[in-house]
C-alpha cells in the first residue's frame, strides 16, 4: 500500500502521507493516524519554540507582560507592596488589557493582582484575558494566592483548561507555621493545590523568602517540590523583615547548590546574590500594566517617583531615555533591590522550553513505533 502513496517531506523535517484511511487494514490506519499525531504535535512544538525567544534587550520585543488585573485582596499579607485599599479598588477594563495586550505582543502573560480569581468583575476579567491569550498561542500563567483556586477549577472554565501553556503559580511562604503567620489560610490552600495537581494543571509557585523563612529553606523548597513543576524563591522587598546582605547570600549559595530541584532561579541571579557577578536589570523585558490600565515604569515594584504611559509606544519613548540609568540600577530604589525576574528576564521562557524539550521523546517514541518500520517497509 506504501508504494502508491505520494509522501511529502516538509520543513518540519515530518512526513505527511497525501491518502485517506479509506480501504486500509487496522494495522495500516493505526500506522496513518499515529503518524499524523506525530505530524501535529511535531508542527505545535515548532510553533511554540518559534514563539520563544531569549530576550536580547530590545524594549520593542519584551518577554512577559505583567497584568495586575485588580488591586483588590482576599487577603492582607503583612508585606504585601500591592495590595490597595479595599473599598477603592480597581479593576482593570478587559478590552483596555486586551488591548494593550495585543500592541505589546510578547509570548508570556502573568495575570496577578491583588487576587486575580476573585468573583464577580474580576473573575471575568481575568477569564477573557486568559481567553484572548490561549486563542492567540501565549503562554498564560495566573498567579494566585489559592484561595479560590478549588472552587474555580470545579467550574472547569475553559479559559483555565489544563495545558502545557497555561499554569496556576501559586504563593507558598513556608510550611504551615511560617506561611500562617506571614500569609496565612494554609490548611486550605495545600488542599485546593492537590486539587490542582490532580486536574493535571501544571503548577508554578512563589516563595517570598525573608527572615521569618530563610533558616528553613531547605525544608520548604523540599516540601514545594512535591506538587511544584517550578518553584521561584523571591527575596522579600520593601519590609523590615527583608533579608540582610549575609542572608542573601545564603539564599544566592542556595540557588547555585539546589538547580536539581526545579528552582526557577538560575545560576547566575545566585552568583549575584552573592555578589560574585554583577547583573544589569533588563526592567523592559517585563511591561507591567495597572489596574487602571497604564503602563508603569521601570518596574511594577519601583515605588515613589515611577512613571505611567497609555501606550506602547509611549512606554519605549520612555525606555529610550531612562535604558542605561535603570539598567546599571543607578537609581536609588534600584540599589538594593534583588527582584530576581528584572535580572532575570527569561527565566520563564527557559524553563517552558525545558518542558517543550521533554515532550521531544513523546514524538521520538512515536517514530520508533511508526516511521521506523514505515522506512523499513519502504527499503
Ligand atoms: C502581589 S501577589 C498577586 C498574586 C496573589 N495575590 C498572590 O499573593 O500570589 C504576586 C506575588 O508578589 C509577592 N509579593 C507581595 N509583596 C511582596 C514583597 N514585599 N516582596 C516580595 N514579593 C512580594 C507575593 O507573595 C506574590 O507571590
Ligand atoms: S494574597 Fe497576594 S495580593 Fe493579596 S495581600 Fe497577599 S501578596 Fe498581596
Ligand atoms: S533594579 Fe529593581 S527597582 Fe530598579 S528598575 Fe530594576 S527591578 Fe525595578
Amino acid at each position: 500500500m506504501y508504494d502508491e502513496m505520494p509522501i511529502k517531506r516538509t520543513g518540519y523535517n515530518v512526513i505527511i502521507l497525501n491518502k485517506g484511511t479509506n480501504g486500509m487494514k487496522n494495522d495500516d490506519r493505526n500506522q496513518y493516524k499515529g503518524m499524523l499525531h506525530l505530524t501535529r504535535t511535531n508542527r505545535a512544538m515548532v510553533s511554540r519554540l518559534r514563539m520563544l525567544r531569549r530576550y536580547k534587550g530590545d524594549p520593542k520585543r519584551p518577554n512577559i507582560i505583567h497584568l495586575a488585573i485588580t488591586d483588590k485582596c482576599n487577603m492582607s499579607c503583612k508585606f504585601c507592596l500591592y495590595k490597595k485599599d479595599n473599598k477603592n479598588f480597581k479593576v482593570i477594563d478587559a478590552d483596555r488589557a486586551c488591548s494593550l495586550i495585543n500592541e505589546i505582543n510578547s509570548p508570556i502573560i502573568l495575570i496577578s493582582g491583588g487576587e486575580p480569581l476573585l468573583g464577580g468583575d474580576i473573575l471575568k476579567t481575568t477569564r477573557r484575558v486568559a481567553d484572548m491569550c490561549r486563542k492567540s498561542g501565549k503562554i498564560t500563567g495566573v498567579l494566585t494566592n489559592g484561595i479560590t483556586l478549588k472552587k474555580i477549577i470545579m467550574q472547569d472554565y475553559d479559559e483555565f483548561k489544563r495545558g502545557s501553556k497555561f499554569f496556576f503559580q501559586i504563593s507558598v511562604d513556608g510550611l504551615k507555621e511560617a506561611h500562617d503567620s506571614l500569609r496565612g489560610h494554609f490548611d486550605l490552600i495545600m488542599d485546593n493545590v492537590q486539587y490542582a495537581k490532580e486536574a493535571g494543571h501544571l503548577i508554578y509557585t512563589n516563595t517570598v523568602v525573608s527572615k521569618s523563612n530563610i533558616n528553613s529553606l531547605d525544608e520548604i523548597v523540599r516540601f514545594i517540590a512535591g506538587f511544584s513543576n517550578r518553584i521561584y524563591l523571591n527575596p522579600m522587598l520593601g519590609s523590615e523583615n527583608g533579608l540582610d546582605e549575609e542572608e542573601l547570600k545564603t539564599l544566592g549559595r542556595y540557588i547555585i547548590d539546589h538547580q536539581d530541584i526545579m528552582i526557577g532561579n538560575s545560576i547566575n541571579y545566585g552568583k549575584f546574590l552573592t555578589g560574585k557577578r554583577e547583573l544589569k536589570c533588563l526592567f523592559h523585558s517585563l511591561v507591567s500594566i495597572t489596574p487602571s490600565g497604564r503602563l508603569k515604569l521601570p518596574c511594577y515594584c519601583y515605588e515613589e517617583g515611577a512613571e505611567y504611559v497609555d501606550s506602547f509606544s509611549e512606554y519605549l519613548e520612555k525606555v529610550g531615555e531612562q535604558k542605561s540609568h535603570f539598567e546599571n540600577r543607578q537609581a536609588q530604589q534600584c540599589s538594593n533591590c534583588y527582584t530576581h525576574c528584572l535580572h532575570e528576564s527569561d527565566v520563564y521562557a527557559r524553563y517552558y522550553l525545558n518542558e517543550i524539550l521533554e515532550q521531544v521523546k513523546r514524538p521520538w517514541g512515536a517514530y520508533k513505533k511508526y516511521i521506523e518500520p514505515l522506512f523499513k517497509s519502504l527499503s
